[in-house]
C-alpha cells in the first residue's frame, strides 16, 4: 500500500528525537567561514553602518576574533582589508606591498592562531581608487590580461605572509591557471585555491563595498567581468575552467538567490562546493529581525541549513559566530 493512511509522513516528524533522526542535512560550525574586515591602526574597532553588528578591526583585534573561531569551532576565516584613501592609485599596487595591511593581518593570524585557516581575497578593488577589481583602459574598460599579471603577483604576495586559502574573487578570465602555476613554482604546493568561479554582478554587494571603502568611489557597475544574473550554463562553464586550471573549490556569490547554480554545479562536478551569503543577504536578514518580520536566530540557522541542503561543504556569512553559537559549539 503506497499511500494513506499507511504511509503519514507527519509519523517521524511526530518527536523532536525522530525529526533528529531523520534530518538529511547538519549544519555545523565546521561549515562556517567567517570573513573579517582589517583596518590599520591598533585598538580599534568601527562598526559598519550597512552591516549592523560587524565592524572593521585593527590586527590585534582581528587576532581575537580568529581565537573567538578557534574557541567555537569555525575552522578559518576569511580577511578583506580596509584601504585608507592615500594607499589606493588606479593600479592598485598597494596590493603588492609586503609589508600592507593584509599581510600584517595573515602573519599576526599564523604566529597566533595558526590552527584557524585563513582564506584571503585577491582582486584589487581595495586597493584601487576607482574601486574595480583591475586595471581599466581609457575607455574604463577592466582590462583582463594585465589585471591577471597583478593578480599572480597579489596572491604570491599573499601565499608568502602565510595564507591557507587563496581565494580570487575578480572574475578576471584565465587567472587561476596563472595563479596555480606561479604558486607551484614557488613552493606553495598546499595552498589551495578556492575559485569565486561564480560570482555574479549582484545588488547584494553594496554593505561590503561600505566596509572596505569601494562604496563612493566606483563609477558604473562590474557587469562587463561579472556574471549576468540571467545565467547558468555558464556558470558551470567558469567552474569547469576554474577546476582545469587547478582550483581546490569553487564558490557560488551570492547565496540565497543563487541556490539553483550550488545544486547544479555539485551534481554536475562532485567538488567542494562552497557559497558566500553577501553582505546584502546579512543586511535583509538583520533588517527582517530588527522589524520584527523574522526571529534573527531562525532566519540564521535556516537560511545556512539551505546553503548544506544545496550542496555546500560550507559557508562564508557574517553571522558565522552567531550560528556557531547557536549550534552550541
Ligand atoms: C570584490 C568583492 C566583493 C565582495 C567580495 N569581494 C564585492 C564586489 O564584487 O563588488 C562582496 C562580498 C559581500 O557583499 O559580502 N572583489
Amino acid at each position: 500500500m503506497s499511500h494513506y493512511p499507511a504511509l503519514r509522513l507527519r509519523r517521524t516528524r511526530a518527536a523532536a528525537w525522530s525529526r533528529r533522526l531523520h534530518a538529511e542535512t547538519v549544519l555545523t560550525p565546521a561549515d562556517l567561514i567567517w570573513p573579517l574586515f582589517v583596518v590599520e591602526g591598533e585598538g580599534l574597532e568601527q562598526p559598519i553602518a550597512s552591516l549592523p553588528g560587524v565592524s572593521r578591526w585593527s590586527v590585534d583585534g582581528i587576532v581575537a576574533r580568529a581565537r573567538e573561531a578557534r574557541d567555537l569551532g569555525i575552522p578559518c576565516v576569511a580577511l578583506f582589508p580596509y584601504t585608507q584613501p592615500d594607499r589606493r592609485s588606479d593600479d592598485g599596487a598597494e596590493a603588492l606591498n609586503p609589508d600592507n595591511l593584509m599581510c600584517q593581518a595573515i602573519e599576526a593570524l599564523k604566529d597566533t592562531v595558526p590552527e584557524v585557516g585563513v582564506l584571503t581575497d585577491v582582486a584589487l578593488d581595495p586597493y584601487t581608487s576607482h574601486g574595480h577589481d583591475g586595471l581599466l583602459d581609457e575607455a574604463g574598460y577592466v582590462l583582463n590580461d594585465a589585471t591577471a599579471e597583478m593578480l599572480v603577483g597579489q596572491a604570491l604576495n599573499q601565499a608568502r605572509a602565510g595564507a591557507d586559502i587563496i581565494a580570487p574573487s575578480d572574475m578576471m578570465d584565465g587567472r587561476i591557471g596563472m595563479i596555480r602555476e606561479a604558486l607551484e613554482s614557488e613552493g606553495f604546493v598546499n595552498v589551495q585555491i578556492m575559485s569565486y568561479a561564480a560570482k555574479y554582478a549582484s545588488g547584494f554587494y553594496g554593505p561590503f563595498r561600505d566596509a572596505v571603502g569601494g562604496r563612493g568611489l566606483l563609477k558604473g557597475d562590474k557587469m562587463t567581468y561579472q556574471m549576468d544574473a540571467a545565467n547558468w550554463q555558464e556558470a558551470l562553464r567558469e567552474v569547469e575552467l576554474d577546476l582545469d586550471e587547478g582550483a581546490d573549490s569553487v564558490m557560488v556569490k551570492p547565496g540565497l538567490p543563487y541556490l539553483d547554480i550550488v545544486t547544479r554545479v555539485k551534481e554536475r562536478f562532485e567538488v567542494p562546493v562552497f557559497a558566500y551569503q553577501v553582505s546584502g543577504e546579512y543586511a535583509m536578514i538583520e533588517a527582517a529581525a530588527a522589524s520584527a518580520a523574522g526571529d534573527r536566530d531562525a532566519l540564521v540557522l535556516e537560511t545556512l541549513l539551505a546553503f548544506k541542503r544545496a550542496g555546500c561543504s560550507g559557508v562564508l556569512t557574517y553571522h558565522a559566530a552567531h550560528a556557531a553559537r547557536l549550534l552550541g559549539a
